[in-house]
């Protein structure tokens, strides 16, 4: 019997870097770590990184000191920071912040069980940080946050580089895993009572251009549809240019299949696309969006919107705030460009100050959270299919989201957290629905 050792696992970023960390803890369990909240009840702290915006390093280092303050109480406490900002910045990690005992990196995290083994044997830090790994040679355990929805990785990487973008530098080259491991995971979470599941990529269209024999993306998912079990699928995200009309017509076909689409167009104007390296325009885009409401006339379509990218004009932005009129999207992200030094971006001339990026992202929310709110309220009256996944203690709600991701609260008697079930909607504000369940005889 292994002694129960405690890990709190602390993860930023995408919800990729969230999958990683389940399978982070996963891997811990195998050499008897057991998950805690609480730091002062840790043996071991892994800090899973993001670098997607700017400052990473020095946030994370601001981070690190309430932990090097913990180390005083506890010397013995193992201190690891991993994911994409050390895949960057490998030693320079433990330049800024050499209190810190590990650091590994996105494309070896696979391994974290044998680094940790390796520091409780000899106890000298550790880098550890491979710049061409594939994270999906051994299988994974994995640890879940929930039951009834899993989180799939089923690529890692980005080879697009748009000219924005630090994923390339710190995920490397697109790699696609295997068919038949990614259905074993997900056969092993529906025999634990897995409903639904969202695949993961960064380009998720491309998946399989690399795998020998080859697999295309829709390929995998007519194999994911005959887990027998598994009862939606949902993927993100998709890219405009690789999304096929063929993937749309196997979203409308496949029943499991849910009818959202996540394809972020990042700007409005066709110069500013064609500076991002997107290679697409608004009126390639428009095609894409136009057949997918054409073939599954209720389908969510979200997006990602970037202002303030270098040289974008007021006219430009706007063109951005008119696309997310224009294509009235069921919820955006939005972000203010941000510098990653070593991307083509980052050095362009025509860098836009701060105070403007901010009045144009304050701006553009203001549209993007109207529009959602709109589009929410005119499903009042709906009715619509949840997988429920938890309750709010102190609003009394359940919650779950419909096909479309909608998140939904709702008031109900017993638990009915892990089933489907109908509501009808009868408010909508811009982050979710409300609604009152109805039984089957209703629907
Ligand atoms: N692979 C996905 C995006 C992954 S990164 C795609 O191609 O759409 C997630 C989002 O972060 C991006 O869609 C973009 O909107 C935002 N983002 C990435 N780099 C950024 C930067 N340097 N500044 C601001 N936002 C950025
Ligand atoms: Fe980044 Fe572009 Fe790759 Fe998306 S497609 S991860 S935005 S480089
Ligand atoms: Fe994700 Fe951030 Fe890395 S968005 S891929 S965790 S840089």
């Amino acid at each position: 019997m292994l002694n129960t050792k405690k890990v709190k696992m602390e993860t930023f970023g995408c919800q990729m870097n969230k999958s990683d960390s389940e399978k982070i803890l996963g891997l811990l369990a195998t050499i008897g770590y057991e998950p805690t909240e609480l730091e002062e009840d840790a043996d071991l702290v892994v800090i899973n990184t993001c670098s997607i915006r700017e400052n990473a390093v020095q946030r994370l280092v601001g981070h690190l000191g309430n932990y090097k303050k913990l180390k005083r109480f506890n010397p013995d406490l193992i201190l690891s920071v991993g994911g994409c900002v050390p895949q960057h910045e490998k030693e320079n990690i433990r330049k800024k912040a050499p209190f810190v005992d590990i650091v590994f990196g996105s494309q070896n995290f696979n391994k974290i069980h044998e680094i940790v083994q390796k520091f409780e044997e000899n106890r000298k830090p550790v880098v550890s940080i491979i710049d061409k790994g594939n994270i999906f040679e051994d299988e994974m355990p994995t640890r879940r946050d929930e039951k009834h929805h899993a989180w799939v990785t089923i690529m890692n990487g980005c080879s697009r580089y748009c000219t924005y973008c630090i994923v390339p530098y710190v995920r490397g080259n697109e790699v696609s895993r295997k068919p038949e491991s990614i259905i074993n995971e997900i056969e092993v979470a529906v025999a634990n009572g897995c409903k639904e599941v969202t695949l993961l990529g960064q380009i998720i269209d491309l998946y399989g251009r690399d795998l020998r024999p080859k697999l295309n993306f829709e390929e995998l998912l007519y194999k994911i549809h005959d887990i027998e079990g598994l009862e939606r699928i949902k993927f993100v995200t998709s890219h405009p240019n690789y999304m096929t009309k063929s993937l749309v017509d196997t979203v409308a076909k496949l029943d499991k299949l849910c009818e959202y689409f996540h394809l972020p167009i990042q700007s409005g104007n066709n110069e500013i696309l064609k500076k991002m390296n997107r290679r697409y325009t608004l009126e390639d885009y428009e095609e894409i969006v136009n057949y997918i409401r054409t073939k599954i006339p209720d389908a969510a379509i979200t997006s990602d919107l970037i202002v303030g990218f270098p040289t974008e004009t007021e006219e430009q932005f706007m063109d951005t705030v008119n696309c997310a009129i224009k294509f009235r999207f069921d919820a955006v992200n939005t972000a203010a460009y941000s510098i990653r030094p070593g991307t083509v971006a980052g050095a362009m001339d025509g860098q836009i100050d701060e105070l403007t990026k901010n009045i144009r992202l304050n701006e553009l929310n203001k549209v993007v959270q109207e529009m959602a709110k709109t589009k929410n309220k005119e499903r009042i009256g709906k009715i619509e299919n949840l997988l429920v996944t938890g309750y709010n203690e102190k609003k009394g709600n359940y919650y779950g989201r419909t096909r479309g991701a909608r998140l939904v609260h709702f008031k109900a008697d017993d638990s009915l957290i892990g089933q489907f079930v109908n509501v009808r909607v009868t408010d909508g504000t811009r982050s979710s629905l409300r609604g009152e369940l109805v039984t089957d005889l209703e629907v």
